[in-house]
């Protein structure tokens, strides 16, 4: 069992760069099989969901070649299977985008349930209203979904829910389907344009993405392509807010500023300053933060992905924060260990009202999820004392490098590795 090991109280201070974005990067792979030539993928972040991803394209037949650090050749044509098994998709929720490839690819797909972070219920009932829409039967049996079509029709299919991954799944299985599909209600986050843009450079014909509407035309083939995946949102954002929390000074490199503007007015409001750049922002801050109001709510709103690490800021922020999650279920596990490093946190179903302390405790923690363990190093970092923080590898999934690059600001971070008997978290 590893750990992260923070001896906070630092300040960061520096300059540190962002890697591709996750949640594009677990998108664009998988779509990479509808074509049927070679997909070269740059800014590839190094990051266990990637390489998981990666090596379901392998296990199913692609050949995956690895060209630098964050660059990787796939050539999808020997895949000739439409079955994937629950040893090969349990590695990662996203996973059922191989759903909408396969579909799109050979009009079936029969693709084992999601696993992934536990953030509550998480259904795929609109990713399925989808794929029924362009003309494919469904069944699910034994854990495995499986959906079916002689062949794929383009629809009008309305969202009931903002969906960010029903709306990937329905324009990577639409690519290719005859005629015009339009997605309405569709989610508008920065991967979803970024997935559009790759489709589009391998010869689809898709209108409208990062707004409600998207149109896509479908085409008869995809032609292979070279392509780099935009900067990750969350990992700036968590870094932006990394910097605001510890009173710190850093330039963020290799950003797109108007995707982290939600993040950036929510700083700024709380006290910090935020400088724009073409493809940076710096983010300083001075003496205590103040206290404010929180709500998650789909792209352009304030992103729930980074509710744990607001709210951990707002946790010794002078006053009374209200943060509101408009997504999912079950995104405050975070403040139970919160309250292990003295903050006081209550929370009402889907609201969190944070009363600001003057300082939180280093304490032994533990990453519930993927964003519950950034805001955890976060916590870390201000706290006085040591934090302990285990269950690393949910950070691990969407953090590239992550000791590195705080420690590169300064942060005394370490990961140790110790007997897995051994915990220190009830
Ligand atoms: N929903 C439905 N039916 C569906 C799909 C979703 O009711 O068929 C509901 C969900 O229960 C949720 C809401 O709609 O309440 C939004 O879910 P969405 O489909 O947008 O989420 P997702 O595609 O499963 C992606 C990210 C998450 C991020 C959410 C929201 C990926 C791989 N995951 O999940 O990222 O929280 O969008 O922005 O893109 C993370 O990176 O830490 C992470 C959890």
């Amino acid at each position: 069992m590893d750990k992260f090991v923070i001896n906070g109280g630092s300040r960061l201070v520096g300059e540190v760069t962002i890697s591709g974005a996750k949640n594009a990067a677990v998108a664009i792979i998988p779509a990479a099989i509808l074509c049927d030539g070679i997909c070269r993928i740059e800014n590839v972040p190094q990051i266990s969901d990637v390489t998981n991803c990666l090596r379901i394209l392998y296990e199913m037949g692609a050949s995956v070649k690895t060209i630098d650090a964050h660059t990787v050749e796939i050539d999808s044509h020997s895949i000739h299977s439409h079955i994937v098994p629950h040893e090969i998709a349990k590695r990662m929720r996203a996973s059922y985008y191989l759903i909408g490839a396969l579909l799109g690819k050979f009009n079936k797909a029969s693709v084992a349930m999601p696993g992934g972070c536990d953030l509550g219920p998480r259904p795929i009932d609109q990713h399925l209203k989808g794929f029924e829409a362009l003309g494919a039967k469904i069944a699910l049996k034994d854990g495995m979904i499986s959906v079916e079509a002689d062949r794929l029709l383009g629809n009008q299919i309305y969202l009931d829910v903002v969906s960010v991954g029903a709306t990937i799944n329905i324009m990577i299985a639409a690519a290719k389907a005859r005629g015009l599909t339009i997605i309405e209600n569709a989610a508008k986050e920065p991967h979803i344009v970024d997935l559009a843009n790759f489709l589009n450079s391998m010869g689809a014909d898709i209108r409208g993405a990062g707004t409600d509407v998207i149109k896509i035309r479908g085409v008869e083939s995809l032609r292979g392509t070279t392509y780099s995946i935009i900067p990750d949102q969350i990992e700036a954002g968590t870094f932006m807010v990394a910097a605001a929390a510890t009173g710190g000074d850093v330039l963020i490199n290799n950003v797109i500023p108007k995707h982290l503007e939600s993040i950036s007015n929510k700083l700024i409001e709380a006290g910090a300053e935020v400088i724009e750049y073409d493809e940076a922002v710096r983010v300083r801050a001075n003496g205590r933060l103040q206290k404010c109001v929180v709500k998650t709510m789909p792209h352009p709103g304030f992103p729930t992905d980074m509710q744990p690490q607001i709210g951990t800021m707002l946790a010794v922020a002078e006053g009374t924060s209200v943060v509101s999650e408009g997504i999912w279920d079950n995104r405050f596990r975070y403040t139970e260990q919160l309250a292990r490093m003295g903050a006081d946190i209550q929370v009402n179903g889907k609201v969190a009202v944070i009363q600001g302390v003057s300082k939180l405790k280093g304490a032994p923690v533990r990453a519930n999820d993927l964003r519950a363990g950034a805001a955890m190093l976060i916590a870390g970092c201000m706290a006085e004392g040591v934090t302990e923080i285990e269950d690393i590898h949910y950070i691990e999934r969407g953090y590239e490098n992550v000791v590195e690059k705080f420690r590169s600001l300064g942060a005394d971070i370490k990961r140790i590795t110790v007997p897995s008997s051994i915990s220190k978290v009830v």
